[in-house]
């Protein structure tokens, strides 16, 4: 084994050694397991040696390397609560020896890990994703084995609960850093099953995403939420407010629709309009406001007060004169215009 792992694999196997008798005799007592880690999903007979079993077979010659996973949180020995100071490779791909009863593993050759005869084929073994045959529900059973009383607090019930998505779908584990984790590349991975995202992003108009200075969970809370479309805070404006801050005001001359949701008239990916705009003026304002008896009904010359028409005015989007759209604390800001 000639890589660049082969200096921490002695190591590896010597702590492993020491592990495995420590592993024989938590094997009579299932659940096993340093931590909370409830075999709900899997009951069986795990390998002696743990990892080290594996890796005889699965390294990183193969075409899928796993070792990067020492390299991540879950690959700290030193965290009682990580699946290598326990069942190890196992804690998530299941027992490898006998016992995934659903997949039913004929116990006399061994299981996954066994000897296989020629013609014959090797037991499965719980694999995750896209390629996984087992039910999603199986697969984030292993995952929420660990994980349900930290971070899956919206899990159930959520949207992508629901759509039956799988932890695996937006997690990478066998990856030193997991994409859905930065955000320079956590968009790329919520536009596979999004993909109009995307094109909203790369709109004239758009909140830098594409750059990498944003992140869809600055808005989204993936996991779940209680607020709808999975957002951050209980309601759309109190999103926005964590980074446009001076938009919540007080003021002394409100603008209602703005205190209101700001959907009203900005989209929140992109536009092709200014300002994320979801039209342009005069049209946005005229979904509420009538043109009647106001210079603003001067689209044409014809329709301006007494007559003789202002470039200006011709020009004018209402915003021209009513620069203070989101509210004005002028004394005199009443019509929203200083
Ligand atoms: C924290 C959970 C977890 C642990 C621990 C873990 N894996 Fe995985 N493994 C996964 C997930 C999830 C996938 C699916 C693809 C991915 O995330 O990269 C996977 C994929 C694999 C695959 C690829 C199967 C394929 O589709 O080709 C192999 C092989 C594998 N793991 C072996 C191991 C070995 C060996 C160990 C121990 C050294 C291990 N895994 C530890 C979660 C885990
Ligand atoms: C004796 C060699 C050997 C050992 C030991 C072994 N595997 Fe495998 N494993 C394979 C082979 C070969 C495949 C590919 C099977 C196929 O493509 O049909 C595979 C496939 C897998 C897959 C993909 C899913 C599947 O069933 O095809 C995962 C995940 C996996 N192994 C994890 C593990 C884990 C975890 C361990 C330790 C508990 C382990 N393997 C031990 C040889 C081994
Ligand atoms: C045996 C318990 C255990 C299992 C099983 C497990 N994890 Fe973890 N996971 C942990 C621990 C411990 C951490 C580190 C927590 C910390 O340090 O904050 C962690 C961290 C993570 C992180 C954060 C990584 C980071 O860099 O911040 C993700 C994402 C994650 N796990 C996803 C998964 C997924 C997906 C699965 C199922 C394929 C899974 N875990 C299975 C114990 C587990
Ligand atoms: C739709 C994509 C998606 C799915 C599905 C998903 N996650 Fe996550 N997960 C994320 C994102 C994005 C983050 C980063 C959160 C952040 O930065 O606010 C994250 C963070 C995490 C973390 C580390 C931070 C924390 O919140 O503690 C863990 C652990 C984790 N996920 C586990 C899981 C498990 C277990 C599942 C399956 C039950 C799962 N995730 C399903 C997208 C997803
Ligand atoms: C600046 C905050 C913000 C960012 C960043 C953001 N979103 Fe949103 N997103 C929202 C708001 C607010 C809504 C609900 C109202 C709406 O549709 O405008 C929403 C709605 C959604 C919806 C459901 C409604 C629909 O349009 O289909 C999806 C899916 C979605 N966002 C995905 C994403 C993805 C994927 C990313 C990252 C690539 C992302 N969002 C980044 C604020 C944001
Ligand atoms: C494997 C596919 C898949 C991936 C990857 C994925 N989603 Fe989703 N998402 C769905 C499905 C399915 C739904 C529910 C149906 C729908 O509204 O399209 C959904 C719904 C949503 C919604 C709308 C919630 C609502 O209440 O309507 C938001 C927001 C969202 N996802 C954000 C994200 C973000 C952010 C990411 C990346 C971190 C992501 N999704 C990754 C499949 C996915
Ligand atoms: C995580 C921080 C964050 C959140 C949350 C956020 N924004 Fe922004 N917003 C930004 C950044 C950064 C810019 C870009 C500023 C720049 O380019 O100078 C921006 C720009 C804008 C612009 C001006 C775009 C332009 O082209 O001039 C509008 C309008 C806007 N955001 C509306 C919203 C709305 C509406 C929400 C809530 C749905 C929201 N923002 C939530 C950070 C945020
Ligand atoms: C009545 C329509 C309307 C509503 C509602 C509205 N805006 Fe605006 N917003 C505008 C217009 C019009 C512009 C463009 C102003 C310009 O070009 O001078 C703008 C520009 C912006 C800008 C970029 C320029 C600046 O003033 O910083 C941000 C950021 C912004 N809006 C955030 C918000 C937030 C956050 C909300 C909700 C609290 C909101 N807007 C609600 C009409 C609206
Ligand atoms: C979603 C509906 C809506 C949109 C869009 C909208 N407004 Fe308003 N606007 C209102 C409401 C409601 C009031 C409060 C009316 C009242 O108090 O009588 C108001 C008040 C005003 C006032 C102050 C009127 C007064 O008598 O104090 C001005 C000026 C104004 N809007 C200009 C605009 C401009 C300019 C735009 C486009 C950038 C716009 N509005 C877009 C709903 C809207
Ligand atoms: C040339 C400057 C100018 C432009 C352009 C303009 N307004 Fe006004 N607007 C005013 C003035 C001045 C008032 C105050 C009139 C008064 O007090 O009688 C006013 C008042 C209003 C009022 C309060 C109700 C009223 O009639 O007094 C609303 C609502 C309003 N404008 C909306 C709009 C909208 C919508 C547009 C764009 C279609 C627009 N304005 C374009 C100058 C302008």
């Amino acid at each position: 084994m000639k890589n660049k792992y082969s200096s921490f694999i002695v190591p590896l196997a010597l702590l492993c050694l020491v592990y495995s008798g420590a592993l024989k005799a938590e094997e009579q007592a299932a659940p096993v397991g340093a931590i909370n880690i409830k075999q709900t999903t899997e009951a069986g007979t795990y390998t002696q040696k743990g990892a080290d079993t594996c890796i005889k077979c699965h390294d990183e010659d193969e075409a899928y390397p796993v070792f990067d996973i020492f390299k991540t949180k879950h690959g700290q020995q030193g965290n009682k609560q990580s699946p290598f100071a326990g069942l190890q490779c196992e804690a998530c791909h299941g027992p490898g020896v006998a016992g995934a009863a659903a997949m039913q593993v004929v116990l006399d050759r061994g299981g996954h890990v066994g000897k296989v005869r020629p013609g014959q084929e090797r037991p499965p073994i719980l694999n995750f994703g896209i390629k996984s045959d087992e039910p999603v529900e199986q697969q984030n059973g292993m995952c929420l084995n660990c994980h349900e009383d930290t971070s899956h607090i919206g899990w159930k019930g959520s949207v992508h609960e629901d759509g039956n998505i799988a932890c695996a779908n937006c997690h990478k584990i066998h990856t030193a850093r997991d994409p859905v984790l930065t955000k320079k590349t956590q968009p790329e991975v919520c536009y596979q099953c999004h993909k109009n995202k995307r094109a909203e992003f790369y709109k004239p108009s758009s909140h830098p995403v594409r750059f990498g200075q944003m992140g869809c969970t600055d808005c989204h809370k993936t996991h779940g939420s209680a607020a709808d479309d999975l957002l951050i805070k209980p309601t759309l404006n109190q999103t926005c407010y964590t980074c446009h801050a001076e938009k919540r005001g007080p003021l002394l001359w409100e603008h209602a629709p703005v205190s209101e949701d700001c959907s009203l008239c900005h989209t929140s990916h992109g536009s092709i309009h200014p300002a994320l705009l979801s039209k342009r003026t005069p049209l946005l304002c005229q979904q509420c406001h009538s043109q009647a008896g106001h210079p603003s009904l001067a689209s044409t010359g014809a329709g301006l007060p007494g007559g003789s028409p202002s470039g200006f005015l011709l020009s004018g989007g209402c915003i021209n004169c009513h620069s203070q759209v989101h509210g004005s604390n002028h004394p005199s800001g009443v019509k929203l215009m200083r």
